[in-house]
């Protein structure tokens, strides 16, 4: 396969930045020939290379040379563990248990660095996919064979530069049916079946009765702790408790604690829940747009922790929550956020072929307002959500008689990162997720 080659070429990016980080090895900078998404040209050695065992091609540090067998491997046939290794601008590289060799190979760009790399060795024609480098398009190696900085893991895996394999674990598909249907036509039956199933792998996945799920921990909770404050002697509504783990940590913290969820099979596992741990904690039955269980007035403080993504009518919900709180109290809630949130934003990388962190990850919305109900698959069931506009959200507040006096975009922290690398799969320090508002009850 040949590529496209424009008429109008550009430096490649690759040799650009390598260049630039030791400008006294005289690295060339080669002509971009190559370019795979109009926005990043590449030369010969830094374009894309086919994997020998399954014929696709790969970005060019995604793959080996096995000098035994003398052929190109990808990390998807031969699955790479990490080098902690700082070179060039890099903190990582990957490197490759070869049965053949019994013996690991590192990819293709930290060869290049090392002198290694198949065609600095003297193996020209060894690719069908892309020619074998032009005398336009220079040989260079190193003046000597290096190593680069042996580091430890946690440096390799400091911001920027975390790794993205570590994403595979969490990566699940959020299929979408239908996108931007106005609330009006929304038929919730389509979901109503899928609450139970939802409801009961929920219960399953939140073990723990004091926590959230990992978003929560990492990202969230903190966030909306600082908002909350010392609650102690406090009236608290949870408005939408789920499993009800913040119900509870409430309640230890000295609240009068109340849960409400409009789900049956919630309720009556936090029912359960208390009734074992005699927290103090109180849970109704009920959706929150209509709480008619309490008297207007009655809380200091309205905590709502993801709810209003999953409420239709969430004018409703604000103007009840507003009915419930005491004059000047609080409603703290959270969200999937806006922009960075929304399940239709595409995630766009830059090269688009790199899974490396260093690559530009690009969050992208088109129609931001095509706001409306969004049905997608959660946990093999139909749910709708809902997409809507900072500016939806700000009208419904005010209408309903709150001003915003704080809103959070919270992120992990680097050393949450690095003590659980596994939730680098949310990349939630590049965009935010989740976005909390704190809101005041104006006096009427
Ligand atoms: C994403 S879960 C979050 C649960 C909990 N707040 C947490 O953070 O773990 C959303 C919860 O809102 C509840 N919910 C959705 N719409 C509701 C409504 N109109 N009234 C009450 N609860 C609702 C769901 O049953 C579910 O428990
Ligand atoms: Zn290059
Ligand atoms: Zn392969
Ligand atoms: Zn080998």
């Amino acid at each position: 396969m040949r590529f496209y080659k424009p008429a109008d070429t550009q430096p490649c990016y690759y040799c650009e930045k390598i260049a630039a980080t030791e400008p006294e090895q005289g690295y060339p900078i080669r002509e971009g020939i190559y370019t795979f998404e109009n926005y990043v040209f590449r030369c010969a050695w830094h374009a894309r290379f086919e994997c020998a065992k399954c014929q696709t091609q790969h970005h060019f540090s995604w793959l080996y040379w096995c000098p035994t067998k003398e052929e190109l491997v990808c990390g998807d046939c031969n699955k790479p563990t990490l080098r902690p290794v700082a070179f060039w601008d890099r903190t990582y590289a990957y490197q490759f248990y070869c049965e053949a060799c019994g013996d690991y190979h590192v990819d293709l760009l930290y060869a290049e660095f090392q002198g290694t790399h198949p065609w600095q060795l003297g193996h020209r024609d060894l690719v069908s996919n892309v020619e074998s480098p032009e005398p336009w398009m220079p040989l260079w190696s190193p003046t000597k064979q290096r190593e680069g900085i042996a580091i430890a893991l946690t440096e390799a895996l400091k911001l920027p530069h975390r790794v993205m394999l570590l994403r595979e674990e969490f990566q699940h598909a959020y299929r979408v049916f239908k996108h931007g249907v106005p609330e009006g036509e929304v038929d919730f039956s389509e979901t109503r079946e899928s609450w139970d199933k939802i409801g009961q792998s929920w219960l399953d996945f939140h073990e723990d009765r004091m926590a959230g799920d990992p978003n929560r921990q990492h990202i969230i909770d903190p966030a909306l702790w600082t908002l909350l404050g010392d609650v102690r002697g406090l009236s608290v509504l949870d408005a939408g408790c789920g499993h009800g783990y913040l119900t509870r940590l409430l309640a230890t913290k000295g609240a009068d604690a109340i849960g409400v969820d409009y789900s049956k099979l919630f309720i009556d596992y936090c029912r359960k829940v208390e009734a074992e741990m005699k927290l103090g904690c109180q849970f109704y039955e009920a959706s929150i747009t209509a709480l008619t269980d309490f008297e207007p007035q009655s809380f200091d403080v309205v905590v709502s922790n993801i709810v209003m993504v999953d409420v239709l009518d969430y004018r409703a919900a604000f103007k009840e929550i507003a009915r419930v709180l005491k004059d000047e109290g609080r409603f703290i809630w959270s969200n999937v956020h806006p922009v960075f949130g929304r399940a239709d934003a595409v995630d766009v990388r830059i090269p688009r072929d790199s899974q490396r962190n260093e690559a530009r990850y690009l969050k992208m919305i088109d129609r931001y307002f095509d706001t409306g109900g969004e049905l997608g698959e959660w946990h093999s069931a139909l749910v709708w959500q809902f997409i809507r506009t900072f500016e939806e959200y700000s009208k419904a507040l005010k209408e309903a008689g709150f001003v915003i006096s704080e809103i959070l975009e919270p992120r992990p922290t680097p050393e949450v990162i690095q003590q659980h690398p596994h939730h680098l799969a949310f990349d939630a320090d590049r965009w935010p997720h989740f976005i909390i508002f704190e809101c005041l009850k104006r006096r009427p």
